[in-house]
């Protein structure tokens, strides 16, 4: 684990969830230091799993151009991600947490980040949907707390709301056998 991924996973793991917006917007995280847990896939971004803690998950996100998560809850977690290399625009829609129904015709906001931005959303701010609109590779890295072991996704074919469990393509710099 590059050296400034090891000590944000310390510090994350001696502070308190309060804290954890801040410790990600100050961690000085390269491309480099995430290295060891980037794997691409032509067919769907990746979910690496650096390390996962009674309290949080943090998880780097690999996109080739143009791949994009589906309109997405967070299960009642907290989620931050920062840029590590490449941009990603983040759209956040209208939810209703406890009808779980989105109202796509109301966008709350959209931004583009580039290296270094960070965001946060919970279900209380909406749904959201992270893209990498460029032609390059992007890297992400995504903290939860506590940890999102399913979450609920929009099937934008008929609106419909479905449940998905959330799985890894790599835990700790190892590929899973199933990914
Ligand atoms: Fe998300």
């Amino acid at each position: 684990m590059g050296n400034a991924l090891s000590n944000l996973v310390k510090l994350l793991q001696n502070s308190p969830i309060e804290d954890f917006q801040s410790i990600l917007a100050q961690a000085k995280v390269t491309a480099k230091d995430v290295q060891g847990h980037c794997f691409f896939s032509d067919q769907y971004y990746t979910r690496n799993l650096v390390c996962a803690d009674k309290h949080f998950e943090l998880i780097v996100l690999c996109w080739r151009g143009k791949q994009r998560t589906p309109i997405h809850d967070h299960n009642n977690s907290e989620g931050w991600l920062k840029v590590v290399e490449g941009k990603v625009t983040e759209t956040i829609y209208e939810w209703d947490k406890i009808l779980k129904k989105a109202n796509l015709q109301n966008t709350i906001s959209h931004v583009e980040l580039e290296p270094g931005g960070t965001s946060h959303v919970n279900d209380d701010m909406g749904v959201h949907t992270i893209c990498n609109p460029s032609t390059q590779d992007s890297i992400t890295l995504h903290l939860y707390a506590p940890r999102i072991e399913k979450c609920h996704y929009v099937d934008t074919k008929n609106a419909s709301i479905k449940e998905k469990i959330l799985g890894f393509y790599s835990i700790a710099g190892k590929p899973q056998a199933d990914s």
